[in-house]
């Protein structure tokens, strides 16, 4: 059988909660890209919003969206959370709640809400017995938005979703989910979740290029945003060029958050990584990593000097094994084996190691010897 991915042999590939390595189809699809662009230009363009299209459907098939209505491709998940920060309106005393230990991009957006008096309230979730009612026991009546990743970057906490989705409908309060590090890796539903917001971009675990993001808003809630963009492409005709001096008439679907011409090839790309995702089916990849995750827990447990400070308990964690070796520096750690070909990060002050579902024992292996060899 051909393999799906065609790493260099002596690449350790750990690191997929950062940027993942293209399948061969997706190289295939951006070699074809550029080809027919260079001989025909954009002759086929009728072809490419199809892909476009597909590429929707895709997304929605993903995460259970009621329909491609309420999916818009972006550039990335910091441009997604910021068109929601910047475009619900808030008033003086209003609070959003997101866990302490979120990736920057979902802080940064709610910090930047401050002068309009609204406060951004961190909720410390690492090694809390149960981060989930913390999240819940911080929202209050002023509570307008609560928003967490789906599974954190940095020790791979992986939430549940129904539960806070539940808790925010009973609170009225909105609901927004940083998708980022489980899109590709571990089943989603946006409608159990009740999430309003989905935000992911697609060069983590859905193994597409960088740059082109999943935004999902609830159907019934895009009118409530305020649009901060503004483009031909977002009309709901845009190619009727006819219709310049009448009065403007927005689409009436996601497709209103975006403003001008679409990434193509991006989407091209991202087109062909989720179709083999999907043709393999999240089910399947899902416990292939769930799998690869308890192995290197294992090998690592089995090494006395490290310390895993990811969680271990089943449901708690995806793709993500955070650890530390006692007695050494950890950060030098990590560059020796990244100088040894194992690609992985130094995050939440350890090294995280992610596997996909495609990763071999007996690359996982060479890793552990690595980590076991340094002093
Ligand atoms: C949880 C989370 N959110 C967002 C991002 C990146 O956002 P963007 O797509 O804006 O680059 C990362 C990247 O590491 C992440 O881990």
């Amino acid at each position: 059988m051909k393999p799906y991915f065609q790493l260099d042999k002596d690449i350790v590939h750990l690191n997929h909660a950062a940027v993942a390595p293209w399948p061969c189809v997706t190289r295939d699809a951006v070699i074809a890209f550029a080809n027919e662009n260079t001989a025909i230009g954009s002759q086929n363009y009728l072809l490419w919003m199809q892909t476009e299209q597909q590429l929707k459907q895709k997304l929605a098939a993903l995460i259970n969206a009621q329909s491609t209505d309420e999916i818009a491709i972006l550039k990335n998940t910091s441009e997604g959370l910021s068109f929601i920060a910047q475009g619900l309106e808030f008033t003086t005393g209003d609070n959003i709640v997101i866990p302490a230990e979120e990736f920057p991009s979902n802080k940064v957006v709610w910090q930047a809400l401050k002068s309009q008096g609204v406060t951004t309230r961190l909720v410390i979730t690492d090694g809390v017995e149960n981060p989930e009612q913390a999240l819940i026991d911080a929202m209050d009546e002023r509570t307008r938005l609560l928003s967490c990743s789906s599974v954190q970057y940095a020790r791979g906490l992986r939430l549940d979703l129904n539960q806070l989705g539940a808790a925010c409908k009973l609170n009225n309060t909105l609901f927004c989910v940083d998708a980022i590090q489980s899109l590709g890796a571990i089943q989603f539903d946006a409608q159990a979740c009740q999430a309003d917001f989905v935000v992911a971009d697609g060069h983590k675990w859905m193994c597409g290029p960088e740059g082109t993001a999943l935004f999902y808003c609830r159907r019934d809630i895009q009118d409530k945003l305020q649009l901060r963009q503004h483009g031909w492409h977002m009309l709901k005709d845009p190619f009727d060029f006819s219709q310049q001096h009448s009065e403007i008439q927005i689409a009436d679907n996601a497709q209103r958050f975006e403003s001008g011409s679409p990434n193509m090839m991006g989407i091209a790309a991202l087109n062909a990584s989720l179709g083999l995702l999907l043709d393999i089916g999240i089910a399947k990849i899902q416990l292939a990593i769930i799998s690869n995750v308890f192995y290197l827990q294992k090998q690592l447990a089995s090494l006395s000097t490290i310390t895993i400070l990811s969680p271990t308990t089943n449901g708690q964690f995806a793709g993500i094994v955070t650890f530390q070796k006692d007695n050494v520096d950890n950060v030098k750690l990590c560059q020796y084996l990244q100088d040894n070909n194992v690609i992985c990060a130094y995050r939440g002050d350890g090294v995280r190691f992610s596997p996909h579902f495609y990763t071999d024992k007996d690359i996982m292996d060479k890793a552990i010897k690595l980590v076991d060899s340094f002093t």
